[in-house]
C-alpha cells in the first residue's frame, strides 16, 4: 500500500522548476553585508521592501489598530471569537476602495461581490475550482508566473495551455495567439473554461493595452468563456502607459453575459508589501461565482487582527494617497537604477512600467540559442556571479536566454553591488572565453534581422528544470 496519496506525491506542484531551486541555492548561501559578502544575492523574489517605513510610521500614529484596541478599549476578545467567512465589513469596504483609488476612482467595487482569501494563491485556486471541472483548461500567456503551476494546477487538477507570445512585439497578446492556444487545446481534447492574465504581468513587468483588453473580451465572448485578470501588481505602475484595469473596459458590458464571466483577483502582498500578512481577494460580478467562493473561502481565511488591522490602514485616505504615490516614485527609481546598472554590463532588458522586476534580455550570453544554453548560463549566474534570478524556461518563456531580475527586496548598495558583479561577468565571459558569442557579434546579426530559431515549448527537455548530480554535489561543496 502507498503511505501518501497520488496528490501529494506528484510533481504537478512544480517546486522542482529553477525558479524555486533558485530560491533554495540562496538560502544555502545568503549574501549579507556584513556576515556573508560573497553569498548569493536574492534577485528571484518579487517582494517590495521599499516603503516599509511609511507603513511602520503609520503603525506607530495608530498604536490602536495593531494593539487589539478602538478608542483605547481593548477588543481582543471580539477578534479572538470573529469567525464569519463572510469577512469583517469595514475591511472589504476598506478594501474596495482601495482598489478604486489604485485606479484613479474610475471603476466602484461594490463590497458584497467581494471575497477575501489568504492571499492571491488562495484566490487563484479558489476561482480554479469555482470555474473548472478537474482536466478542463485555462488559457495563460506566456511567459508567466511560475507559482501558476501550483496555484492553478496541483489541486485542481485544472490544465494550463500556454498562450505563446514572443519579443517580435514586445510579448504583446495576439488574437492568432489566442487561437492557436484555443485549437491546440482543443486537439487535446481539453475544453477551455477561460483565458488568465496578469495585468500588469509578472514577469514582464508591462500593463495589458488598451486593444489587448477589448481583444481579450472579444475572445471570451466569442467562446463563450472566462476571464481571470491577476491584478496583483496594480498598485506598483510607476510610469506611462498607466495602468488600466479590465472592470474599467467591462463598464461597456453591462447587461451583457460577459459582464458575468470577468474576475479580478487582488493582493496586498505586492502593493503594500505584505506577503506574511495573506490578505487577497476575488472580485466578481456573479452571484454564483461569489457564493461558491466565500463558501471556499473557509479554506484560506484571512485573520480577524489583520482583518481589523488593515481596515484601519486603508481607510486613511491621508495614508494610502502618500503611500502609493511614494512608493510609486521610489519603484521608479529602483527600476531605473536597475536599467542603467544593466545598460552598463550592456544588457537590454523589455520596457516596462510596473512591478519589482525587469525582463532581461541575455541572449547574448548564450552559447547556443538552446533552453539548456539558457541552463548553462543560470548555473554560471547563480554559482559563479552568485546571483539568483529566475530564468525564462521557469515563466514558460518560448524564446531562451530571458531572465527576471528583481530589484526592490534589497538595498541600493546590494543592488549596486549585483550590478557589479554582473558586469564583471559579462566583461570576463565575452573577453576569455571564445565558446561565447561576443555581443558585437550578436548585436550585428540582431541588426541585419537574421531569423532566430524559437524551440518549441514541447520539445524542451524535462532536465532543463533539474540539477544534474553533478550540480548536486558542487551545491553541496557550496555549502555553508
Ligand atoms: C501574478 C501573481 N499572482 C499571485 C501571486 C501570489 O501572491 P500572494 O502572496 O498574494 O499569494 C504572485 C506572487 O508572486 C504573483 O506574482
Amino acid at each position: 500500500m502507498k503511505p501518501l496519496s497520488r496528490k501529494a506525491t506528484c510533481n504537478t506542484h512544480g517546486q522542482d522548476s529553477s525558479y524555486f531551486l533558485g530560491w533554495q541555492k540562496y538560502e544555502n548561501n545568503p549574501f549579507d553585508e556584513v556576515r556573508n559578502p560573497n553569498g548569493i544575492i536574492q534577485m528571484g523574489l518579487a517582494e517590495n521592501q521599499l516603503s516599509f517605513d511609511i507603513l511602520e510610521s503609520w503603525l506607530d500614529m495608530n498604536p490602536d489598530a495593531a494593539g487589539f484596541k478602538r478608542d483605547g478599549n481593548s477588543i481582543f476578545r471580539e477578534l479572538a471569537l470573529f469567525q464569519d467567512y463572510h469577512g469583517l465589513p469595514a475591511c472589504k469596504k476598506a478594501l474596495v476602495e482601495f482598489m478604486a483609488e489604485i485606479r484613479g476612482n474610475k471603476v466602484t467595487f461594490d463590497p458584497s461581490r467581494l471575497v477575501l482569501t489568504a492571499g492571491s494563491t488562495s484566490a487563484n485556486e479558489t476561482l480554479m475550482f469555482c470555474l473548472a471541472e478537474a482536466g478542463e483548461a485555462f488559457l495563460l500567456p506566456t511567459p508567466y508566473y511560475p507559482g501558476f503551476d501550483r496555484d492553478l494546477k496541483w489541486r485542481t487538477g485544472v490544465e494550463i495551455v500556454p498562450i505563446h507570445c514572443t519579443s517580435s512585439n514586445g510579448f504583446r497578446i495576439t488574437a492568432s495567439a489566442l487561437e492557436e492556444a484555443y485549437q491546440g487545446a482543443r486537439k487535446r481534447n481539453l475544453r477551455v473554461k477561460g483565458v488568465l492574465v496578469t495585468n500588469p504581468s509578472n514577469p514582464l513587468g508591462t500593463t495589458l493595452s488598451l486593444s489587448e483588453l477589448n481583444l481579450l473580451l472579444d475572445f471570451i465572448t466569442a467562446k463563450d468563456i472566462h476571464l481571470i485578470s491577476d491584478e496583483i501588481y496594480s498598485g506598483t505602475v510607476f510610469s506611462s502607459p498607466g495602468f488600466v484595469s479590465v472592470m474599467e473596459v467591462l463598464n461597456g458590458y453591462e447587461n451583457t453575459e460577459v459582464w458575468n464571466r470577468v474576475h479580478i483577483v487582488y493582493s496586498l502582498s505586492k502593493d503594500l508589501g505584505l506577503p506574511g500578512f495573506r490578505i487577497g481577494a476575488i472580485y466578481s460580478n456573479d452571484e454564483m461565482v461569489v457564493a461558491a467562493a466565500t463558501k471556499m473561502s473557509s479554506f484560506g481565511l484571512v485573520s480577524s487582527q489583520t482583518q481589523y488591522l488593515l481596515s484601519a490602514l486603508l481607510s486613511d485616505k491621508n495614508f494610502t494617497k502618500k503611500y502609493l504615490f511614494e512608493n510609486q516614485e521610489r519603484l521608479k527609481q529602483r527600476h531605473k537604477m536597475l536599467v542603467m546598472g544593466l545598460q552598463k554590463a550592456r544588457i537590454s532588458c523589455l520596457k516596462s512600467n510596473a512591478g519589482l522586476f525587469c525582463w532581461v534580455d541575455m541572449r547574448p550570453l548564450l552559447h547556443s540559442n538552446t533552453f539548456e544554453s539558457e541552463m548553462e548560463l543560470w548555473k554560471k549566474i547563480v554559482y559563479d556571479v552568485r546571483l539568483n534570478i529566475s530564468p525564462g524556461s521557469s515563466c514558460h518563456c518560448t524564446e531562451p536566454g530571458w531572465f527576471r531580475v528583481c530589484f526592490a527586496n534589497m538595498s541600493e548598495a546590494t543592488l549596486n553591488l549585483a550590478m557589479q558583479r554582473l558586469k564583471k561577468f559579462v566583461v570576463d565571459s565575452t573577453t576569455n572565453n571564445s565558446n561565447n558569442r561576443s555581443l558585437d557579434h550578436y548585436y550585428s546579426a540582431k541588426n541585419s534581422k537574421k531569423k532566430s530559431l524559437i524551440p518549441k515549448w514541447s520539445l524542451i527537455p524535462k532536465w532543463v528544470f533539474r540539477l544534474s548530480s553533478r550540480d548536486r554535489d558542487r551545491e553541496s561543496s557550496d555549502e555553508r
